[in-house]
């Protein structure tokens, strides 16, 4: 374990800011996913919104990551690289945004659904909405970061799904991945302890199947199932605040905690 940075109040009002552009831009596309689109598109679209609102995408360049979000499509778990992929009815797609506004980052993605999509694409979403409901809830000063993964992984394996391992959440802020790594499957009382102005990320990538992913051999991002059965993915940036947690990317008021 690295160093975790407390933000301080000017660092952590400009975090405030992108984190909200960040969700903005989320649902400004939600009118652009729809059947006949391709990902490039709707990839565009996020592009141009960001800019217009004073911000660069985090993800351009990063690593070598070529486009300004990441739009991954059913069996593709997470880094979808945007593409001449059309959309389809009855796909659900994940689109993550990263804003880079005066320098503070905002991270969220969620998820979306072209048409109507099955019964179990609708359970797996909603059980993945639900992991990061709980782990949020984990979310106090004193508490260990590891009861994020401790609460995540219990309830998604209840459930009957895989808990993406390779992949985790992270603080985030004044770079894009900073300490601490939030896993969500971690052990009970496991990992660093909370405190307030930590802010970080929690992202649960849950699978209708088994755990494990696969990386593709073509464009060497996009991350996907390992037996092609569905995943869906859900992420919101924090505040560990004095007394619980802030949802730096609820735009919608979903979270109403202290
Ligand atoms: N936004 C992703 C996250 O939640 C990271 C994407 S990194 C990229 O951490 F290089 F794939 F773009
Ligand atoms: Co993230
Ligand atoms: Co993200």
């Amino acid at each position: 374990m690295g160093m975790v940075i407390i933000k301080t109040p000017a660092q952590i009002e400009g975090i405030r800011k992108s984190s909200k552009l960040a969700a903005q831009t989320l649902k400004h596309l939600e009118q652009f996913v729809k059947a006949g689109v391709t990902t490039a598109f709707i990839n565009q679209k996020a592009e141009e919104f960001m800019r217009s609102h004073g911000a660069i995408p985090a993800t351009l360049n990063y690593k070598g990551y070529p486009a300004a979000t990441c739009i991954s499509v059913n069996d593709v778990v997470c880094h979808g690289v945007p593409n001449q992929t059309v959309l389809r009815d009855g796909d659900i797609v994940n689109v993550d945004v990263t804003t880079i506004l005066n320098g503070f980052y905002g991270d969220t993605c969620t998820m979306y659904k072209v048409g109507q999509v099955s019964e179990e694409a609708q359970n797996l979403m909603d059980v993945t909405k639900e992991c990061l409901y709980l782990g949020i809830m984990e979310c106090r000063p004193g508490n260990f970061v590891g009861n994020i993964g401790w609460a995540i992984g219990n309830y998604a394996r209840k459930m009957g799904y895989g808990v993406v391992y390779q992949f985790c959440g992270h603080g985030v802020g004044v770079k894009f991945h900073e300490d601490p790594e939030v896993s969500h499957d971690a052990d009970r009382n496991s990992g660093p302890k909370m405190k307030p102005g930590m802010t970080f990320t929690i992202e649960p990538m849950i699978n209708e199947g088994k755990a494990r992913v696969k990386i593709d051999k073509g464009d060497k991002w996009t991350v996907r199932t390992i037996d092609g059965k569905l995943s869906a993915q859900y992420e919101h940036t924090l505040l560990i605040t004095d007394t619980g947690v802030e949802v730096l990317t609820d735009i919608n008021g979903e979270y109403k905690i202290t």
